[in-house]
């Protein structure tokens, strides 16, 4: 049986971990009004706070206090962890088990630093219905959500079919409703052999029809073994 997930894990990367995702520099950020969405426990918020970028994120959990989300967090990454290793199709050797837990806390330390320090930038919402205004943003990020949480069956997590094609659709539409540009990471199955997530071809497809211009583009990522498919893919919304 491959690896699978009964639900969306409140987990996150590093400021490292989340710029290679999505090809960026720091420069490349600069002077842009930037969405984290979903940010769930990353680190871009307190890490871009302290290069001076103008930084946001949208998570459905941040109604809840920093207490319950520093629990939250504990627990997803205790859990998804022992999951992890003890099924074959996704485990790796226990010094690089440990080496990726220690930044997902480290992504955790940091994203609480940012939670309970800069409250205000920090927004509830759920994708396919953001709380924002038309192109409130010049770049959206969008990470560990759309692809990878599809069901087993289009080589995604989830052990049912709750984002569906439809809803995939519907939230890249969203994003690029409120941006002017969408990265999303990753494209590829998480469980062994690794392959191309079989939404993003009909996304990436979608939003090209609705005139947008849309490629897969380098990511400067590598997580364990799953170095074939090393992209995101990239709207940049129709002017
Ligand atoms: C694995 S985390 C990803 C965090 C970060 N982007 C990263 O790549 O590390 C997935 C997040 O998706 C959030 N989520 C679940 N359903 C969502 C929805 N409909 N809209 C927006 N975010 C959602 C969860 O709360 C969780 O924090």
């Amino acid at each position: 049986m491959p690896f699978s997930l009964d639900h969306t894990v409140f987990f996150g990367r590093t400021w490292e971990e989340s710029t290679g995702m999505y090809g960026l520099s720091e420069e490349g950020m600069r002077g842009k009004r930037i969405l984290d969405c979903p940010g769930g426990p990353d680190a871009m918020v307190i890490e871009g706070i302290n290069r001076g970028l103008d930084i946001v994120a949208c998570d459905p959990q941040y109604s809840q206090t920093p207490e319950q989300l520093e629990a939250l967090g504990l627990k997803e990454i205790s859990e998804t962890m022992i999951s992890f290793q003890k099924d074959p199709n996704v485990a790796a050797d226990q010094k690089q088990a440990d080496a990726y837990e220690k930044l997902k806390l480290a992504a955790l330390s940091s994203f609480l630093e940012a939670f309970r320090g800069h409250p205000d930038r920090f927004i509830t919402g759920s994708l396919p219905s953001l709380p924002f205004e038309d192109d409130t943003f010049d770049l959206s990020l969008s990470g560990h959500l759309l692809f990878v949480y599809s069901s087993l069956e289009q080589g995604g997590l989830m052990s049912h079919d709750e984002l569906d094609l439809d809803f995939h659709i519907a939230a890249v539409r969203e994003l690029v409703r409120v941006s002017r540009q969408v990265r999303i990471f990753p494209t590829w199955s998480v469980n062994k052999p690794p392959r191309r997530q079989a939404y993003v071809e009909p996304v990436m497809e979608a939003m090209a029809a609705e005139g947008h211009e849309v490629s897969l583009l380098p990511s400067q990522w590598v997580e364990m073994e799953y170095k074939e498919f090393n992209d995101f893919v990239c709207i940049t919304k129709a002017s």
